[in-house]
């Protein structure tokens, strides 16, 4: 048992336990192996930001189920409107109408970073998100190409795993998919690219690699339908933009006729302490995909795009589940958790861990960048801060540290980690979590560097 500053004690779990062993072998046996997994937890139940085992452990969550559960666990405004629903009707298909699909979609163009009023199409997931639009920008541009983004993560069905450049396992076997151009992401902490005299920052360097070389030498921009981008690369490390990057794709944008779609699903919903990560540099996208944390759990995705961008004919996109009523009514109590509180509260509790982020920095060699905005944020793992050579292999260790220490959290690019609890997360959690994650850095550091 160690004490802590804040002084919470941290104890070693017995994890997995005897129940999670069990329950673990007769996965094995039966899920698909295609799943990865990042611990041994086996859910009983949750609340808040706290998770417990099936053997009674207790954790804090700094993952979310990846930024989904932005409530919080089984957040009782939510439950209760769930619960409510599904005493009146479970289903009936996109095919009919019912108010409260009209009433979110009413809500999501309400918060949508328009010039221009939305027109919102609803599924059931991230990837199905990122299809509908770029099935949209096809569709209504007429133009058959597209730009993505190195280290980019957009889904896995074969359209939104055109755009994938996350791991090459999500992509090796699947394609080709020809469309796809993909440009270096403006990564300062790693970048590829040499910026040039008169460069503002290394945002501006990409927009000129895309436009004196990308469009000089490969691709037409005028058989460009949309760039995708996320606004904070989340899968690819929880990146972040330098200050030039998007107004000046916008601009690039606007002067060849090029829709931007921003994916922010799991950027968007309030976590980075605005509804919309794009907001913070300004930049009014064409579409916008959404899913993770709009619902709570319940699974749900969409599309939100200019209504003047919407001239697809009926029956030319569609879905059985659209507009699902448990996913409807779970997704706007959430907006109403997250609109009285939750999206300050992201503000308050990610000013506060980057706080105690740098402050840990400076004690650990192996902490190279701290990095994000609200509640995004992410640490990047090396072996030193001068050569910055990755080091995966510290920042798993501390994965599976932590997790004996009772602190869900999961890493993302290469060699970082993302802290993303949900938004309604307490300071007495925060600081209890940072604890755990500090302790499991130290034996991690002692172990291996
Ligand atoms: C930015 C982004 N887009 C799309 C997706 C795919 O979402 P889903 O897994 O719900 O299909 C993800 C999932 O991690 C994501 O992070």
């Amino acid at each position: 048992m160690v004490a802590t500053t804040t002084d919470h004690t941290i104890t070693r779990l017995n994890v997995p336990g005897p129940k999670a062993q069990t329950i673990l072998e007769r996965d094995r046996a039966v899920v698909s192996h295609a799943y990865g997994r990042v611990a041994d937890f086996v859910m009983s139940h949750g609340l808040g930001s706290q998770v417990y085992d099936v053997d009674g452990n207790r954790f804090i969550d700094f993952v979310s189920g990846i930024a989904v559960n932005s409530t919080g666990h089984s957040h009782p405004h939510v439950v209760r409107a769930i619960q409510q629903q599904a005493e009146k009707f479970l289903h009936i298909s996109s095919d009919y109408y019912h108010e409260s699909w009209v009433r979110l979609s009413e809500r999501l163009d309400e918060i949508a970073p328009f010039s221009e009023p939305a027109s919102v199409f609803v599924g059931n997931s991230g990837t199905e998100a990122v299809e509908g639009a770029i099935k949209l920008a096809r569709y209504h541009t007429g133009r058959p190409n597209f730009i993505g983004f190195m280290g980019g993560f957009h889904g896995r069905t074969l359209g939104a795993l055109g755009f994938t450049a996350s791991k090459t396992t999500q992509r090796r076997g699947f394609l080709p998919i020809r469309e796809v151009t993909h440009a270096p992401y403006p990564y300062e902490y790693r970048p590829v690219l040499a910026m040039q005299p008169g460069d503002a920052d290394y945002g501006e360097t990409v927009i000129n690699y895309l436009e004196k070389i990308i469009f000089k030498s490969i691709l037409a921009p005028e058989d460009v339908a949309a760039v995708l981008v996320e606004p904070i690369q989340g899968e690819g490390g929880y990146v972040v933009p330098p200050a030039s990057f998007f107004p000046r794709l916008r601009e690039l944008c606007d002067r060849h006729g090029i829709l931007l779609i921003v994916d922010e699903v799991q950027s968007g919903m309030g976590r980075t302490g605005k509804w919309w990560a794009i907001e913070h540099w300004g930049v009014k996208p064409d579409i916008i995909c959404t899913a993770k944390g709009i619902a709570s759990g319940v699974p749900l995705g969409a599309v939100l795009a200019k209504r003047s961008l919407a001239t697809w004919p009926t029956g030319a996109h569609g879905n059985t589940y659209g507009g699902n009523p448990l996913a409807m009514v779970a997704a706007l109590a959430t907006m109403e958790v997250l609109e009285n509180g939750g999206i300050q509260n992201a503000v308050d509790q990610g000013d506060y861990i980057l706080q105690r982020l740098h402050a840990m920095a400076a004690r650990h060699p192996s902490m190279g960048d701290v990095r994000g905005k609200g509640l995004m944020l992410g640490v990047e793992f090396v072996q030193d801060k001068v050569t910055k050579v990755a080091d995966a292999r510290l920042r798993n260790r501390i994965v599976e540290l932590a997790f004996e220490h009772g602190l869900l959290i999961m890493g993302c690019g290469a060699n970082s980690m993302r802290i993303i609890p949900p938004l309604v997360v307490t300071r007495a959690e925060v600081d209890e979590g940072l604890d755990i994650f500090e302790h499991a850095l130290t034996m991690a550091e002692q172990e291996l560097l």
